[in-house]
C-alpha cells in the first residue's frame, strides 16, 4: 500500500477530497503523515478528527535548511513514505529533499501551467492574473516538483472555460471543484504504477499496463 504524505499551509479542500477518494476505495493508499508549516492550518483540524497523525514543522523555525531537510526527511522515513503531495503548501521545498523523493513529489496548480505561474503565484493571484489578462481558458495542472517553482514534469491538466461574467471569486471556486477531481485522479494512477516519466513527459498506461 502507498504511503502519502501530505504537506499543507491552509484550509486542506483537495486533502479532503483525496481522502474521501481513498475511503470511498477509488485511491489504494493511505495518508500516513500531515506536515504543515503553520501551526493553524485548518488541515490539522480535519486531521485530528480523522485521527490521521499531523506534525507542525516550520522551516524558520531551524537553524540551517540541512537541520529542517534531516527532520522532515526522518520523519518522512519512518512513515514509508512513498508520495508526498503537496495541497496548498507555500513554502519552497529545498533541493535535498526533492532529490531524495524525485518524481514521487505532486503539486497542483489552479491553472495552465506555464501560464500564471512561478513565485508568487498562488491563491487568489493566479485567478486575478488570468482575469486582468483577459485569457479565455485557464485550468489545472497536476505536475511532478522539481528546484523551480510550478515547473515539473506535467501529469495531467484540464482546461475550464473563462467566462465573460467570471470574477476571481467565482473562477477560484470553478477551478477548487476540478482540482479536487484531478488530483485524487492522478494520485490514483501513481498508486496503481500507471505513470511513467521520460524527461519532461508523463505518460499514462492505460489499466491494462499500456
Ligand atoms: C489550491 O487552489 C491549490 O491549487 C493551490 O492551493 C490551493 C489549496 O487549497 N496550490 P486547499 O487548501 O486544498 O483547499
Amino acid at each position: 500500500m502507498l504511503n502519502v504524505a501530505v504537506f499543507a499551509s491552509g484550509r486542506g479542500s483537495n486533502f479532503r477530497a483525496i481522502l474521501d477518494n481513498i475511503d470511498r476505495g477509488e485511491i489504494k493508499a493511505r495518508i500516513s503523515i500531515i506536515i504543515s508549516n503553520r501551526s493553524d492550518a485548518g488541515i490539522f483540524n480535519i486531521a485530528q478528527d480523522r485521527n490521521i497523525p499531523y506534525r507542525h514543522i516550520n522551516p524558520s523555525d531551524y537553524t540551517t535548511e540541512k537541520d529542517y531537510c534531516s527532520e522532515v526527511l526522518s520523519l518522512l522515513d519512518e512513515c514509508s513514505v512513498g508520495l508526498i503531495v503537496l495541497a496548498g503548501y507555500l513554502k519552497k521545498i529545498p533541493s535535498e529533499i526533492i532529490t531524495q523523493y524525485r518524481n514521487r513529489i505532486m503539486n497542483i496548480h489552479p491553472a495552465l501551467l506555464p501560464a500564471f505561474g512561478g513565485q508568487g503565484m498562488y491563491g487568489m493571484k493566479v485567478h486575478q492574473a488570468v482575469v486582468e489578462y483577459g485569457a479565455k481558458v485557464t485550468g489545472v495542472t497536476v505536475h511532478f516538483v522539481d528546484e523551480e517553482y510550478d515547473h515539473g514534469p506535467i501529469i495531467l491538466q484540464e482546461p475550464i472555460g473563462v467566462d465573460d461574467d467570471d470574477t476571481p471569486e467565482l473562477l477560484a471556486e470553478k477551478v477548487l471543484s476540478v482540482e479536487h477531481r484531478v488530483y485524487s485522479r492522478a494520485i490514483k494512477l501513481f498508486a496503481e504504477d500507471r505513470l511513467s516519466i521520460d524527461g519532461r513527459r508523463v505518460y499514462v498506461k492505460n489499466n491494462k499496463g499500456k
